[in-house]
């Protein structure tokens, strides 16, 4: 079992890069499965979801190679579709973008269900409605999704009963390489489905709307191989944005591109943090006390639910009474058990939590609930005085690259460390 131990207390000071975003690498490695050609990929953050998306394109006869630390190259030409392992899809949410670029692919997809970050019941209704309304037949079947456009898929109109960024990218994903002309209305709007459509086009797709809630692609015959770079991760950035205000430091978030965090800028703003941006970094720095502020987590342009935990510790020590509602999952506030264990005062009524601001947080054994939750546990370990433990840090690492080491280098006092099993069960005598 490995564990991160924080001795808290220290304000964060210094300049972190930003690595590239997780949620834009998962879906753009299983779509270079529709070029059938090969694919360089930049800017890969290092995390084990990419490790794992990579690890099932193998499964499937794709040939991977990195070419460096975070730069891989994908051939796609022998891969067979249908043939991903269930132990491997099932562990991560992304491996449902194998089920749009299986189907776009060879007309047919069956992959497993997928697993992810447990937020409550997270259905895939939309994008199945999506694959039908281009033509395919799907059932889900012992915990396994099939597809299969028996006469081609048919571009079409899909129209979704709420934002989802899963839905929006995977019906792209089975629209590229349709016949005719697929409109999607409700899409999601963050910068990753602009990431993916981007690196579909350089690959000779036909997507315009990427960005707003409409959506239109085009099908094109084929689709060719491509050299493309991932943008920033801006829910990295945000943490360590938060991270800074919350030790009250001074960080220099470099690699980002400040649109992208505007919402969480304006929120930080609000609190009384400052935030200088610049072209491809912000600045971020906390002088004096937080005021107290209500937030609601939205679809992009909105506060992001990947920011809501973070924010949430951040909250703690602001002065007065806030007010935090989630609206995009019915179950992300499991962590402020955690928190509660850290001494913060928090109430949770439906979706939103009441944070009694100005509590000490105490350093305690916690857990990372999820991968934000455990980056939440993170700042809280480091804003307060003395040693934290976390627990099931592989949450954690499913989406941060080298958070130990990148927190190391701006003044943080953590470690991460491996507990044999045999002293984790008390059998050592
Ligand atoms: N929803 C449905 N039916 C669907 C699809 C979604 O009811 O077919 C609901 C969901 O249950 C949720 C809402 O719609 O209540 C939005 O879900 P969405 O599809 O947007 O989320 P997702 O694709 O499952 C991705 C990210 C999450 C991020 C959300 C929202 C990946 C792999 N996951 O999830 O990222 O929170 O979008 O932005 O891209 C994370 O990185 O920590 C993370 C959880």
């Amino acid at each position: 079992m490995e564990k991160y131990v924080i001795n808290g207390g220290t304000p964060l000071r210094g300049p972190v890069d930003i690595s590239g975003m997780k949620n834009a690498a998962c879906p753009i490695i299983f779509a270079s499965l529709l070029t059938g050609s090969v694919c360089v990929i930049e800017n890969l953050p290092a995390i084990n979801d990419v490790a794992l998306s990579l690890e099932i394109m193998q499964s499937i006869g794709c040939r991977v190679r990195m070419l460096a630390k975070d730069t891989v190259e994908i051939d796609s030409r022998d891969a067979e579709g249908g043939s991903s392992p269930f132990d491997l899809v099932r562990k991560m949410r992304s491996s449902y973008y194998l089920l749009g670029a299986e189907l776009g692919r060879y007309g047919r997809a069956c992959v497993g269900y997928p697993g992810g970050c447990d937020f409550g019941v997270r259905p895939i209704d939309q994008h199945i409605k999506g694959f039908e309304a281009l033509g395919a037949e799907v059932s889900v079947d012992s915990g396994c999704v099939v597809a299969e456009a028996k006469y081609g898929l048919r571009g079409s109109s899909v129209y979704f009963d709420m934002v989802t960024v899963g839905g929006t990218i995977n019906v792209i994903l089975a629209a590229v390489l349709a016949k005719g002309m697929t409109v999607i209305e409700n899409a999601a709007r963050e910068p990753h489905i602009v990431d993916v459509a981007n690196f579909l086009n350089t690959c000779g797709a036909r997507i315009t709307g990427a960005g707003t809630d409409t959506i239109r692609v085009r099908g094109v015959e084929k689709l060719r191989g491509c050299t493309y770079a991932i943008i920033p991760d801006m829910i990295e950035a945000g943490t360590f944005m938060i991270a800074a205000a919350a030790t009250g430091g001074a960080m220099v978030v470099r690699n980002v591109i400040p649109k992208h965090l505007e919402s969480i800028t304006a929120k930080l703003e609000e609190m009384g943090v400052i935030v200088e941006e610049y072209d491809d970094y912000v600045y971020v720095t906390r002088s004096g006390d937080l005021n107290r502020i209500n937030i609601k987590t939205l679809p992009y342009p909105g506060f992001p639910t990947d920011m809501q935990p973070q924010m949430c510790v951040l909250l703690c020590q602001a002065n007065g009474v806030s007010f935090l509602t989630e609206s995009i999952f019915e179950n992300r506030f499991k962590y402020v058990e955690e928190l509660r264990l850290m001494g913060a005062s928090i109430i949770v009524d439906g979706r939103t939590a009441i944070i009694e601001g100005g509590t000490t947080l105490q350093a305690a054994p916690v857990r990372a609930m999820d991968l934000r939750a455990g980056a939440a546990m993170v700042i809280a370990g480091l804003c307060c005085k003395g040693r934290t433990e976390i627990d099931e840090i592989f949450h954690i690492e499913r989406g941060y690259d080298n958070l130990v080491g990148k927190l190391t280098a701006v003044g943080a006092d953590i470690r991460k460390i491996v507990i044999p099993d045999s002293v984790e069960y008390g059998t050592a005598n």
